[in-house]
């Protein structure tokens, strides 16, 4: 069958995304939909029971990946992918991650409503735990997948709670018994919003990224003396949190010094006791870099433990450091992006070359075979926040060239 002419439902796609929407919905309008907490739970049953209507057969593994999958013509042949992440970040946007799922949901429900078959089988997959805002690292299940991260070294997680990755995954019901290990594709493609504000200022409605930035993550932990604020001397303390801010200004610095191409944020910390009239005697943060040049990244790290080091003496705070996470520079495949250019030209949308600030699993992927990604807008370029936001006509533009890029792939043998 000729599917050139193949287009997804932008309504049904819309649909979908508004009741996933409000899982987890926040009143700013976002969601807050944790990994493998009760939130994701629902939106997995969900999806599950999308997944079942359209006669895929589904598969849940021991790190909670879904994968479902259509079968192909040559059934034996690598299947080609498509998929993103359900989970969100606390106070996250409503298209993050979802938006790829869905997505690639909406292809399968397009090629079953037009009982189109492909050579190769299909495959639509929901990564567990992309964000790592509340376990680390970030991609974590992919990163199990494709050998890449040890498996109970990501069940030993713990989130600030204490609570356990693995238990976890274990009470919302889905730690499934098949081994999380990568099995041969032939392409995996993610759509996913392009969460910073280029496209936008271009005027184009799909990005097309040559690869991803690499991700580079640390934990810092200061020690300080705790007192009474009021009778205790200004000279002489050891104020860990003082010593944070420190070396929090130097992650800030640090790109600018390097005069590179590089961002650097500290993100989240944790101060202890955390009481107004006592000095803190200990802190917790994470430091986030980020470059296409990885070399950078690392001479940017090497930077930060000498300003830190520095810090630490000058406050009298023991620190300790944790080279939590690393994932290098990701360039895609060729072959592609190229195919996610020409689909977008073919089916007439304007497109714009990029790189994607952001992490995926794509990236994990990549590693293993060939990846791509699609891009669309993301309004005001805003991301990870409840106003994140874009237009139902671009998320439809992207689920149209997921499709043909798909069948594509699907078709190549
Ligand atoms: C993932 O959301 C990341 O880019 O941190
Ligand atoms: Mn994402
Ligand atoms: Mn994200």
């Amino acid at each position: 069958m000729d599917a050139s002419g193949l287009r997804v439902n932008g309504k049904r796609l819309q649909d979908s995304l508004e009741q996933m929407a409000k899982i987890g919905a926040t009143p700013g309008g976002g969601v807050q939909r944790l990994t493998v907490s009760g939130e994701d739970k629902q939106a997995r049953d969900l999806f599950i029971q999308w997944l079942e209507e359209i006669d895929l057969e589904v598969t849940i593994d021991e790190m909670g990946n879904i994968f479902g999958r259509r079968p192909g013509t040559n059934d034996n042949l690598p299947p080609v992918f498509a998929g993103s992440h359900i989970d969100s970040q606390p106070k996250g946007g409503r298209f993050d991650g979802i938006l790829g799922v869905m997505s690639a949901l909406e292809v399968m429900r397009t090629l079953h409503d037009n009982d189109v078959q492909t050579e190769r089988p299909l495959l639509i997959v929901d990564w567990t735990n992309e964000e790592g805002s509340r376990f680390s690292p970030a991609m974590m299940a992919s990163g199990v997948w494709a050998g890449k991260i040890d498996r109970d070294y990501a069940y030993s997680r713990t989130d600030r709670d204490d609570k356990v990755f693995g238990e976890e995954l274990e009470r919302i019901g889905y730690k499934g018994t098949v081994a999380a290990k990568a099995w041969p594709f032939h392409a995996y493609y993610e759509m996913h919003i392009e969460q910073g504000p280029i496209l936008e200022r271009e005027g184009k409605t799909i990005g097309i990224p040559k690869g991803i930035l690499c991700l580079h993550w640390y934990d810092v932990y200061l020690e300080g003396k705790a007192n009474q604020v009021g009778p205790t001397p200004m000279e002489g303390r050891n104020d860990a949190l003082v010593a944070a801010a420190e070396m929090i200004l130097a992650v800030q610095s640090v790109p600018a010094r390097l005069g590179g191409n590089l961002v650097a944020t500290v993100g989240e910390i944790q101060n202890y006791p955390n009481s107004r009239n006592i000095i803190p005697d200990g802190v917790h943060f994470t430091v986030d870099i980020r470059s296409w040049d990885d070399q950078l990244a690392i001479k940017a790290w090497e930077q930060l433990k000498l300003d830190f080091q520095a810090a630490a003496d000058k406050n009298g705070c023991p620190m300790r450091l944790e080279e939590t996470w690393r994932v290098e520079h990701t360039p895609f495949a060729e072959k592609l992006v190229g195919f996610v250019a020409q689909k977008a030209e073919e089916l007439g949308y304007s497109s714009h070359h990029m790189v994607s600030g952001a992490g995926h699993d794509a990236s994990y992927m990549n590693m293993l075979g060939d990846a791509a990604m699609i891009f669309v807008p993301s309004l005001g370029g805003r991301s990870h926040v409840e106003v994140e936001n874009t237009t139902w006509e671009d998320c439809t533009a992207g689920a149209n060239v997921l499709l043909h890029c798909m069948l594509e792939s699907a078709d190549e043998v």
